[in-house]
């Protein structure tokens, strides 16, 4: 069920979006589902070959209209660039996506201040470079918006050995919740998705190298014991990003099979106790609760 798309083919009809990073992983499913919803979808990321070959491939596999234009999200002149090419191909850009992002695991005493420096800039100064184009556009032309930020869990958590990404991603939340009050007057709504681990290989070879994933199985950090589908996340994104989510604004939408609450939760590494230890484990308790304590 969770494989196949929620929306009808019409939900997103004469919608255009905008997705940095579209070529691959998750922006390249989101770019395919949103299609086949019956947007109109404009790709952007720094290497041209990988945005055009997606956009040919996905055009052809849905029959939508779609096209890439090449941009760094750290300039925001690129940025206005994409939007006119975006505007003279469709008439209007109606949404945005933040995918785009920059992330490997290290511990954070091993970095440079410049290889801090490249992830805050992809993903926070990306982030807001796009959002204020697009909003800036909006508001000048009384056009309503829907801005789509990819975070993480961590971001509102924090992380070790992530560090710079999650102050980034945490910045990107701040802005989605902030914009959410500041520019719904103008039409605007701006929310969030927080996915859990889904399989892409940008992310599995900066964060789970294969030395690492022999012995520490990510997936057994969470609760449903798998990784996410790409089309769920693509269905939170086409719902969130449809007339039929119009009331939902400023939200954070987790999805992650329940992975971050079970490392927070304290007692949860309790599920490593055998089922039948469990007798003891209640008769030795009750038997000590029973005792007098020695003042
Ligand atoms: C320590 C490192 C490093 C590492 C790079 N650097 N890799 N430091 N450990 N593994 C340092 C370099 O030494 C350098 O600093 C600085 O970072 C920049 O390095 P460059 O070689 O210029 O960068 P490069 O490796 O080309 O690019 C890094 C990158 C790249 C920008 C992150 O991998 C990239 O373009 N990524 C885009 C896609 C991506 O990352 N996708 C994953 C998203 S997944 P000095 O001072 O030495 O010059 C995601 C999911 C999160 O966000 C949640 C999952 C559950
Ligand atoms: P991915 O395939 O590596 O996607 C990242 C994309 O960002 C690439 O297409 C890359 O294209 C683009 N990008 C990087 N720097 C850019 C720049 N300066 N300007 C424009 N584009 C740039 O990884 P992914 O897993 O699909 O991640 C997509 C999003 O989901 C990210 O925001 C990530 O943080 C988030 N996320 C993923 C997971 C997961 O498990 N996969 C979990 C939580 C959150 P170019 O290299 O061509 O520029």
């Amino acid at each position: 069920m969770y494989k196949t798309p929620l929306l009808e083919k019409s939900a997103l009809k004469e919608k255009t979006i905008l997705i940095t990073g579209g070529g691959t992983g998750l922006g390249r499913s989101m770019a395919k589902g949103l299609l086949e919803a019956g947007a109109n979808v404009i790709i952007t990321s720094r290497k041209t070959e990988v945005i055009r070959k997606t956009a040919a491939e996905l055009a052809d596999i849905t029959g939508g209209q779609i096209m890439a234009v090449t941009g760094d999200v750290r300039k925001y002149s690129d940025i206005e660039k994409v939007l006119a090419a975006g505007i003279d191909q469709f008439g209007a850009v109606d949404a945005l996506i933040n995918n785009a992002a920059g992330n490997f695991i290290s511990p954070t005493e091993r970095l440079t201040h410049k290889a801090f420096d490249i992830i805050v800039d992809i993903v926070l100064k990306g982030s807001y470079n796009c959002t204020l184009a697009l909003g800036k556009y909006w508001i000048e032309h009384k056009h309503n918006g829907t801005i789509l930020n990819i975070v993480t869990t961590y971001a509102s958590t924090g992380s070790g050995f992530v560090v710079p990404s999650a102050c980034a991603k945490a910045g990107v939340l701040a802005m989605t919740r902030s914009l959410a009050v500041e520019w719904a007057k103008y039409g605007i709504r701006s929310n969030a998705i927080a996915p859990g681990p889904f399989p892409t290989k940008g992310a599995w070879t900066r964060l789970f190298p294969a030395e690492l994933a022999e012995k520490l199985d990510p997936k057994r950090r969470i609760p449903l014991n798998r990784y996410g589908h790409h089309q769920e996340l693509v269905n939170l994104a086409a719902y969130l990003l449809s007339e039929y989510s119009a009331f939902i604004n400023g939200e954070v939408i987790t999805i992650d099979g329940g992975e971050w609450l079970k490392g927070a939760g304290e007692f949860n590494w309790l599920e490593m106790v055998p089922g039948e230890m469990w007798d003891q484990i209640e008769k030795s308790i009750r038997k000590r609760s029973k005792t007098k304590p020695s003042s």
